[in-house]
């Protein structure tokens, strides 16, 4: 009998919540999903998908001086950095097991012109960053993006004429852009551009100046997204852009496209091949995961990151909880890894946790 404040009480009939549980309204289930999911260890159990920090590349913004860490404002948390901070972070990535980085460069206004001739500098931001990183960290590998946006006065990834991107005299300079980066030490050369033939052409002139075993990950699908934008603050590329890139990326509404690109790529010696962006575009990692079985990279690009950030710094989302969901996200999809800015925070979360 229930007792409530003292005084014995009377129940007719049971409460609504009890009927309920009553076994005359037990549904007749032999199979019964909430099982496999009634406790964390059996959770566990039947885990499907892990996340490591094996499965992470973190893009990191490069920026001249020393000691500088200068934060972009529409990506918070995330700093452009003087070549000796590179070598830190780079330092901190290998002590969290990070297998890669990713390095970009914001390049001074005054290096830009209407050729990206910076882009072949053997000095540039980048090479420096390469050699110094490579001496400090040697066991950490380097990615490095091959495209002319950070380096053009126009912001575009390839040479203009009469306001055409360029195709073929754009592959020829970015064929001269992947051998400096190799020369100056750079492990996967990583073509952003969306030219076509670009992959084959830099393939050959690798293999042609002894780099035979620096390797290509093919930006092979990637979309002319709005997604992009917090990136092009950080490499100071949306102050430059003139139009948009749709005449090479690719439009947002096609995915049998995609198969055919990566297929190219990947006919054309692509070792690795990559989908981007991220989160809108898991049913294009999917297809071309399903479809070729290749080491297959996702990148969660720039506004994915500062639209998480932004909720969760309203206190809209739980920002650790976004994050995690986020990255599982592209494992269950079919990545092997994720090109993303959360790399060195969710890194640290797996540390803590003991993975
Ligand atoms: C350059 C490049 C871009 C990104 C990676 N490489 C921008 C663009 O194509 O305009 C975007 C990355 C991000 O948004 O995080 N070709």
């Amino acid at each position: 009998m229930a007792i409530k404040f003292g005084r014995p009480l009377e129940r007719a009939r049971p409460s609504p919540f009890e009927r309920e549980a009553a076994s005359e309204h037990r549904l007749d289930l032999a199979i019964r999903p909430r099982r496999n999911r009634r406790a964390e260890w059996v959770r566990r159990m039947v885990r499907e998908h892990v996340l490591t920090t094996d499965d992470l590349i973190w893009p990191l913004f490069i920026v001249e001086g020393s000691n500088v860490r200068a934060p972009v404002a529409s990506m918070p948390d995330v700093e452009r950095l003087s070549i000796d901070q590179a070598v830190r972070a780079a330092v901190r990535a290998a002590e969290l097991t990070i297998p890669c980085i990713a390095l970009f460069p914001y390049t001074e206004p005054d290096k830009r012109d209407d050729f990206g001739s910076e882009a072949l500098n053997q000095e540039n931001l980048v090479c420096q960053a390469v050699r110094a990183i490579k001496k400090e960290v040697p066991e950490i590998g380097i990615l490095c993006d091959v495209a002319l946006d950070p380096y053009t006065s126009h912001g575009h990834d390839g040479l203009v004429r009469d306001g055409v991107i360029l195709n073929d005299e754009t592959v020829a300079v970015l064929v001269r852009q992947a051998l400096v980066q190799a020369e100056a030490g750079c492990d996967i050369i990583a073509p952003s551009d969306m030219m076509d033939g670009r992959v084959g052409a830099i393939r050959a002139a690798l293999d042609g100046a002894g780099f035979g075993d620096v390797q290509i990950m093919a930006y092979a699908a990637k979309y002319a997204s709005a997604f992009y934008g917090p990136f092009r603050d950080a490499v100071g590329s949306a102050a430059t852009l003139i139009g948009d890139k749709r005449t090479y990326q690719m439009d947002p509404s096609n995915s049998d496209e995609a198969l055919r690109e990566v297929e190219l790529d990947i006919a054309e010696g692509a070792d690795m091949v990559m989908v981007k962006p991220g989160m809108p575009y898991l049913d294009i990692l999917h297809r071309v995961k399903e479809t070729f079985g290749m080491p297959t990279y996702a990148y969660q690009v720039s506004g994915e990151y500062a639209m998480i950030m932004a909720a969760a710094g309203n206190g809209w989302l739980d920002g650790h909880k976004a994050m995690t969901e986020s990255l599982i996200a592209f494992k269950r999809a079919g990545a092997d890894g994720v090109l993303t800015y959360f790399a060195i925070r969710i890194a640290e979360k797996l540390k803590a946790s003991g993975l």
